[in-house]
């Protein structure tokens, strides 16, 4: 799949989530076969400013390439200005966020209520495009009460987007209800770039079956990847033998790695609340998990959570012999 100059190496990409999708998450995600992820939506104002937190929200380690930034906010100067930050902090692809319903975001006068302004997505759009070569994609919602997802889109392919992700839920819904696919497929036949579809794709047939019923380019996952980054290797090798389940092994490496990663990466109160979410995810379902993270959330620092852990991944490895 292609984004503008971008060539991917699948059509699979990561959602941004706020909180989430950090450098750590992302490659992981990475690893079993993501080619497109985001960060989680950045102030352009607060870029503009040069705002710690926001600042930190660009770093990233080698694996996680090529990544898109996202921006929210509601001011064309701004959006342009952090784009060509981002552009010189290495950012591979620029990501406007016209979805986010969160009322701390629409506050702003960003997020999902652009949707309700096409001349401002348009004048936003055309400075982003005049200030940086990078590719531009924009991420929409279906709409407020009637769905225009479609007129929004169409203007943002005039003004030179490169592609347009759709989650189709209303910014009202939230997360509830389900998405309306049926809208991915008909933006996908009223554009000429390419379409990510996204929104409760939970397991590799969901992938499957929202590319076959929309005709979507690309398939967007979210929180489903959450302790659950071979998602990606199971919609990529979908229908093929190939396409196993994690054992029990690889999901100790990868929460290591996970936490290894945070613990060098962030500083202590943060590295320890990621540390936990972490944990929460990956031990999900498996035999004596809610003990295993009562143990952890008692825990008094790094050294005791890695060795809590490496005593519960022996026991789930040799039951007979604890
Ligand atoms: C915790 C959380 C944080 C999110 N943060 C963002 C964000 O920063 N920017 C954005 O465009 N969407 C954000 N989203 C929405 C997701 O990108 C995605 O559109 C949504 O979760 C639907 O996809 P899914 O069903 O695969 O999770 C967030 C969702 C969740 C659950």
């Amino acid at each position: 799949m292609r984004i503008g100059k971008l060539l991917l190496n699948n059509h699979l990409s990561l959602a941004p989530m706020a909180g989430i999708t950090n450098t750590v998450f992302r490659s992981t995600a990475r690893e079993f076969g993501c080619a497109l992820a985001f960060t989680e939506m950045i102030s352009a104002e607060g870029l503009v400013r040069g705002n710690y937190r926001t600042e930190e929200y660009l770093r990233r380690i080698p694996p996680d390439y090529p990544l898109g930034v996202q921006l929210f906010g509601s001011d064309a100067a701004a959006f342009a200005e952090a784009a060509r930050i981002a552009e010189a902090r290495g950012a591979d692809l620029i990501d406007v966020n016209m979805g986010c319903p969160a009322k701390k975001v629409l506050r702003t006068g960003g997020g999902a209520l652009l949707m309700k302004d096409p001349a401002k997505v348009r004048s936003i759009i055309k400075a982003i495009r005049n200030a940086v070569s990078l590719p531009l994609t924009i991420k929409l919602r279906s709409g407020w009460g009637r769905p225009n997802a479609g007129e929004i889109a169409a203007i943002a392919e005039d003004c030179g987007v490169d592609a347009v992700i759709l989650h189709p839920r209303t910014p009202e819904q939230g997360f509830s209800g389900k998405p309306d696919w049926s809208l991915i497929e008909k933006l996908k036949k009223s554009l000429r770039i390419p379409v990510i579809g996204n929104g409760d794709v939970k397991s590799a047939p969901d992938a499957v079956r929202m590319q076959e019923t929309t005709g979507c380019d690309g398939v967007m996952i979210g929180r489903a990847s959450m302790g659950n980054p071979w998602i990606f290797r199971q919609v990529l090798n979908y229908g093929d033998k190939g396409s196993r389940m994690p054992d029990i092994e690889e999901k100790r490496r990868v929460l290591m790695y996970n936490i290894n990663m945070i613990m060098e990466l962030f500083e202590r109160k943060t590295a320890v609340l990621l540390t936990k979410q972490n944990i929460s995810w990956y031990v999900r379902g498996l035999p004596g998990s809610s003990a295993f993270r009562r143990e952890v959330s008692g825990a008094a620092g790094a050294q005791e959570i890695r060795s809590l852990i490496a005593k519960y991944f022996a026991k789930l490895a040799a039951p007979e012999a604890k």
